[in-house]
């Protein structure tokens, strides 16, 4: 179900930034986003949580603000853990091994960020099922933050590999990075991202953040997922 290997955190922070232009300030935007939608204590889904990074980029702006943070790779995992713990914000955090069905009953959540994820879920099904697994798990008139890699009109190998190439030597080297994007992702037409969230029942859809790549999207829980 698409987990990273548990060996992919320790390379993780370091390559993320290498490989998304503006890493940084999509995350901060998301949490500008929640800060201005959100407040009081409230209760934020975050599946894929990776090694936490939006949790951490969230929750000094809504610090009432409670996550639940989903992730199937124990490896990443840990390192969230970790990061979570040395920021002070453990008691905040509450992290389920695995993936949305794991969750359980926990009621609605009042927001959700999905960073990073769904590209690597093909659009087989498997796209429209984790959206609506987010759904069903939000309130109505929740934010729903979405980072994606839609697929781009052009070939971007040579831009990626100079961008790669920019940065110094990385792990793995940048043909190993553009070949598994290639190879491992499944990027969906901006379009039908936005049939899929749609149909999962999110509306007001807009952009908030759009580099090489990659593109934010904020949207609102509107409907229950009818699927
Ligand atoms: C590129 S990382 C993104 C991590 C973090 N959200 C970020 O923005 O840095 C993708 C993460 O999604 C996890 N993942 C893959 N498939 C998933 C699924 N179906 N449900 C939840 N997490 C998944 C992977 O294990 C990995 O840690």
């Amino acid at each position: 179900m698409n987990a990273f290997p548990d060996a992919a955190a320790k390379i993780y922070d370091d390559n993320i930034v290498r490989l998304v232009p503006g890493y940084a300030l999509a995350l901060e935007l998301m949490a500008a986003i929640l800060a201005v939608q959100l407040s009081g204590p409230c209760r934020i889904l975050v599946p894929g949580c990776g090694t936490g990074a939006e949790i951490l980029a969230i929750a000094n702006s809504l610090p009432e603000a409670s996550f639940v943070a989903v992730e199937p790779s124990a490896g990443m995992l840990d390192l969230a853990r970790q990061r979570i713990a040395a920021a002070g914000l453990s008691e905040r955090v509450e992290f389920v091994s695995g993936y949305l069905d794991d969750v359980g009953e926990r009621g609605r959540f009042d927001a959700a960020t999905v960073s990073l994820v769904l590209h690597f879920l093909p659009d087989d099904g498997a796209k429209q099922a984790f959206l609506s697994g987010v759904a069903q798990r939000l309130a109505a008139n929740a934010p729903l933050l979405l980072l994606d890699a839609p697929s781009v009109a052009f070939d971007e190998s040579a831009l990626r590999q100079w961008l790669l190439t920019q940065h110094g030597p990385g792990v793995p080297p940048p043909d190993a990075v553009i070949k598994r994007m290639q190879t491992l992702w499944h990027r969906a037409t901006p379009e039908r991202i936005a049939e899929l969230l749609a149909r999962t029942g999110f509306a007001e859809q807009a952009t908030f953040f759009q580099t090489l790549g990659y593109v934010g999207t904020s949207a609102r829980m509107r409907l229950r997922s009818v699927d």
